[in-house]
């Protein structure tokens, strides 16, 4: 039961990566954890058992597994207190090198997948009137870089929605956090999680095989460390006031402090030519 003391964590895509080291945080603090993921045998081989860990299957891309995790979750713990919505991967790729129904996957999992889970847990912290809910979104969730048009796209899609639901469940004393992790050193990168572009087109050649080498190369050298990203995941869900946006790691301070300032200063170039749009009346 959720008794005030020990919360109790939803956590999607918790088989590796940072949904792992989230779920290893939350039980080291005490917490209740319900870790989910698409593979329950491989949930089973990382997870040791404990009265605090329930491990479900779900693929975030199912709308009926979520709304039956939800329900398992509540009937073992007694409620939801902190719904992690982690699951996602990166599409990457030059945009017309990216076949059409590859973004409609990239957007099922990381936009369409976090919405049903979400849909699925609301209930219940609406019920008993809190909740924190942290989005694991990305530093491509507030910049655009090149050859991710479509991870981007998936990322800055779920900081608008993300924003719109924190105005919408406040009144319930529901927080939402979108969580803005630089490079983390997970799977992220290696072939077993990141997807390519699968079409050519001449003109991007070189260029695209310049910019995914990029990326490649820094599969498993990312400085991030994604178990200190858990434990400042349990320091936030502590926090009375908990932000908005957390930036996760010096280098997503670093390029989110470039990218605002870079905004502001394109706002203040263009304003005069921007408020001479209005009607006067
Ligand atoms: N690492 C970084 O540098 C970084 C930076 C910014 C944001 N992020 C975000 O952090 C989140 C976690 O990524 P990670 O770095 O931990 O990568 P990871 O090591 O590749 O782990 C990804 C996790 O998501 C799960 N997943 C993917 N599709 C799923 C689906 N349809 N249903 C359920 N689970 C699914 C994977 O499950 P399987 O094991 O079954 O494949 C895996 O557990 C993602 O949303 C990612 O966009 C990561």
């Amino acid at each position: 039961m959720s008794d005030g003391k020990n919360k109790t964590w939803f956590i999607t895509g918790a088989s590796r990566g940072l949904g792992y080291e989230i779920a290893v945080a939350a039980l080291a603090a005490g917490e209740n954890v319900v870790a989910t993921g698409r593979n329950l045998d491989a949930l089973r081989k990382v997870y040791e058992s404990d009265d605090r860990l329930l491990l479900l299957a779900l693929d975030v891309c199912s709308q009926s597994q979520a709304a039956d995790c939800a329900k398992q979750a509540v009937a073992r713990f007694g409620g939801v207190d902190v719904l992690v919505n982690n699951a996602g991967y990166g599409q990457l790729g030059v945009f017309e090198e990216v076949a059409t129904d590859r973004i409609s996957a990239q957007f099922e999992t990381n936009v369409f997948g976090l919405m049903d889970v979400t849909r699925a847990i609301l209930p219940y912290m609406r019920e008993q009137r809190k909740g924190r809910i942290f989005n694991i979104s990305s530093i491509g969730g507030a910049i655009g870089f090149e050859g991710a048009s479509a991870y981007c796209a998936s990322k800055f899609a779920i900081e608008g929605f993300s924003e719109c639901l924190a105005v919408e469940v406040k009144q319930f004393g529901i927080g939402v956090t979108l969580v803005q992790p630089g490079f983390f050193r997970t799977d992220f990168l290696d072939d077993s999680s990141i997807s390519y572009g699968d079409l050519r087109v001449s003109d991007y050649e070189q260029y695209s095989t310049a910019v995914m080498a990029g990326y490649r190369i820094r599969n498993h050298q990312q400085a991030g460390d994604p178990a200190k990203l858990g434990e400042a995941l349990v320091k936030l869900s502590r926090e009375e006031n908990c932000p908005l946006r957390f930036a996760a790691g010096s280098d997503a301070v670093q390029y989110l402090s470039q990218a605002y300032s870079a905004r502001q200063s394109e706002l203040d170039q263009w304003a005069s030519l921007s408020v001479s749009t209005d009607i006067l009346e």
